[in-house]
C-alpha cells in the first residue's frame, strides 16, 4: 500500500455492494430500492418506505398493516429507561441523550440471535417505534415534566408531533413532516450509514450499531448541519445583509452550512422538495423573513460557488420546514435520526448477507526503531 493509493475520507472509494439506494450526483438523482425519492415523497409515507428500504419491497396491505400495528404496539419505552434520562443534565444535546438511549435499549434486548428472523424483525420494530418516543420523551424530562404517552390512534408521524407538543397535530402538518422522515430516511455511504456498516460488520446487536450511527450522525458536517443553518439564518437577519455575511465567510475560508455534498454537484433532490414544503408552510404563516434569507442566500452562492458544484443540500431547507413545525432547532437532528434509522437498519441487514468484518489498511508515515528514552532524559 503506497502513499498514492491513500484517498482522504475514503472519498470516490466503494466500500460496499449495495441496493439499498443509488445517488446520482451530477444530476442530481436518489432513489430508494430503485424508486425515485419524487414519487416516494408524493404517493408514499415513512412506514411504507422503511419497509421498502429494509425488506427490499413494497409490502402488500396486509403487511403494511400488520407492521404499522406492531410499531404502534411497540411504541412504549421502559420506565428505567425514560428514569435514566432523568439523571442525564438538562443542558445534554438531544442527540447524546439519544444515543445513550438507543444504546440503554441494548441493555434489555441484548440477544444477538442473528441468525434469527424473528429477533431482526423485532429488532426492527423494536427501533422503529421507540426512537421517536425517546427523542421526544428527553424534550419533556429536560424541562422537568413527565414524557408525554404515546398514542395508538395517531399515525407514526402524528404521533410524534402529539408526544413533543401534546397536541394533536393539523393532518397538512403530519403529512409535511412524514415527507421530511421519507427524505431523510436513507442516503447511500454517507458517514452514519459507513459506521453502521462498518459496527454491524463486527456482529454486534442492532441497539450498537443505532447507537453508533447516531454519534456519526451528530456532527455538523454531517446530519448536525440543519441545526446549524437556522443560527446562521437568524445570524443574517435580513436579506440585505446576505452578501456582506457570504462575503466574510469566504473570506475566513469558513463552510456555508446545509450547502455543498461529497456526492452531489447540483442542487440536492431532497432541497428541491423540502422547498417546496417550506414554501406552502410560509404561504400559511406571517411576514417570517428567514424564507426569503435563505433564497437569497442561495442566490448568492450559487454565484460565488456554483462553479464549485456547491449547491443546497438537504439540510438548507429541512430546518425551516421544522421552525415551521414548532420544533425545537436542537431537536432537528435527532429527527433526522429518527429517520435515517430505517437506511441503517437496511444496512444492517445488507451487512449481514455477506459480511466481512471491516479492517481497511492504512499508509503508516511514522518512523522505525526509535529507542526508549527515560523519563529523566525527557
Ligand atoms: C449531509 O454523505 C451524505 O449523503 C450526507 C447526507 C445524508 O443524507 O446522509 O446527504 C447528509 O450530511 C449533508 C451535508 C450537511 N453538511 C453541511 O451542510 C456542512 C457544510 N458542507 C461542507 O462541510 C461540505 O460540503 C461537506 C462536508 C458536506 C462535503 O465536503 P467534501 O466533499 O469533503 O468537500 P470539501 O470539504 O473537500 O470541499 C471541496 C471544496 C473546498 O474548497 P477548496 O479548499 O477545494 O478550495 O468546496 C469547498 C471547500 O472549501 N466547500 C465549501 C462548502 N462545501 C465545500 N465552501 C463553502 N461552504 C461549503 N458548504
Amino acid at each position: 500500500m503506497t502513499a498514492c493509493d491513500f484517498q482522504p475520507g475514503l472519498e470516490g472509494i466503494p466500500a460496499a455492494q449495495s441496493q439499498v439506494s443509488f445517488v446520482n450526483g451530477q444530476v442530481g438523482k436518489l432513489e430508494y430500492r430503485g424508486v425515485p425519492i419524487e414519487a416516494l415523497a408524493e404517493k408514499s409515507n415513512f412506514l411504507e418506505t422503511a419497509y421498502l428500504l429494509i425488506w427490499g419491497e413494497f409490502p402488500n396491505a396486509d403487511d403494511l398493516e400488520a407492521f404499522q400495528e406492531e410499531i404502534t404496539h411497540h411504541r412504549r419505552v421502559k420506565y428505567r429507561i425514560r428514569d435514566m434520562m432523568k439523571c442525564f443534565p438538562e443542558s445534554g444535546h438531544p442527540m447524546d441523550a439519544l444515543q445513550a438511549s438507543a444504546a440503554a435499549l441494548g441493555l434489555f434486548y441484548s440477544k444477538r440471535a442473528l441468525d434469527d428472523p424473528t429477533y431482526i424483525r423485532q429488532a426492527v420494530v423494536r427501533l422503529l417505534a421507540k426512537i421517536p418516543t425517546m427523542v421526544a420523551a428527553f424534550e419533556h424530562i429536560r424541562k422537568g415534566n413527565d414524557p408525554v404517552r404515546p398514542r395508538d390512534d395517531l399515525s407514526y408521524a402524528a404521533n410524534f408531533l402529539y408526544m413533543l407538543n401534546e397536541q394533536e397535530p393539523d393532518p397538512f402538518l403530519s403529512h409535511v413532516f412524514d415527507t421530511c422522515l421519507i427524505l431523510h430516511a436513507e442516503h447511500t455511504m454517507n458517514a452514519s450509514t459507513f459506521s453502521a456498516r462498518v459496527t454491524a460488520s463486527t456482529l454486534t446487536d442492532p441497539y450498537a450499531i443505532v447507537a453508533s450511527a447516531v454519534g456519526t450522525l451528530a456532527g455538523p458536517l454531517h446530519g448536525g448541519a440543519n441545526e446549524e443553518v437556522i443560527t446562521m439564518l437568524a445570524e443574517i437577519g435580513s436579506v440585505e445583509n446576505v452578501r456582506p455575511f457570504l462575503a466574510e465567510k469566504l473570506a475566513t475560508k469558513s463552510k456555508i452550512m446545509g450547502f455543498g455534498h461529497r456526492v452531489y454537484k447540483v442542487k440536492d433532490p431532497r432541497a428541491k422538495i423540502l422547498q417546496k414544503l417550506v414554501e406552502k408552510l410560509f404561504a400559511r404563516s406571517d411576514n417570517d423573513p428567514s424564507y426569503e434569507i435563505a433564497l437569497e442566500l442561495e442566490k448568492a452562492v450559487a454565484e460565488k460557488l456554483g462553479g464549485k458544484g456547491i449547491y443546497p443540500n438537504v439540510d438548507f431547507y429541512s430546518g425551516l420546514v421544522y421552525q415551521k413545525l414548532g420544533i425545537p432547532t436542537d431537536l432537528f437532528t435527532p429527527i433526522f435520526a429518527i429517520a435515517r434509522v430505517a437506511g441503517w437498519l437496511a444496512h444492517w441487514r445488507e451487512q449481514l448477507e455477506t459480511n466481512r468484518i471491516y479492517r481497511p489498511s492504512q499508509v503508516y508515515i511514522g518512523e522505525h526503531g526509535l529507542p526508549y528514552i527515560p523519563p529523566e532524559h525527557r
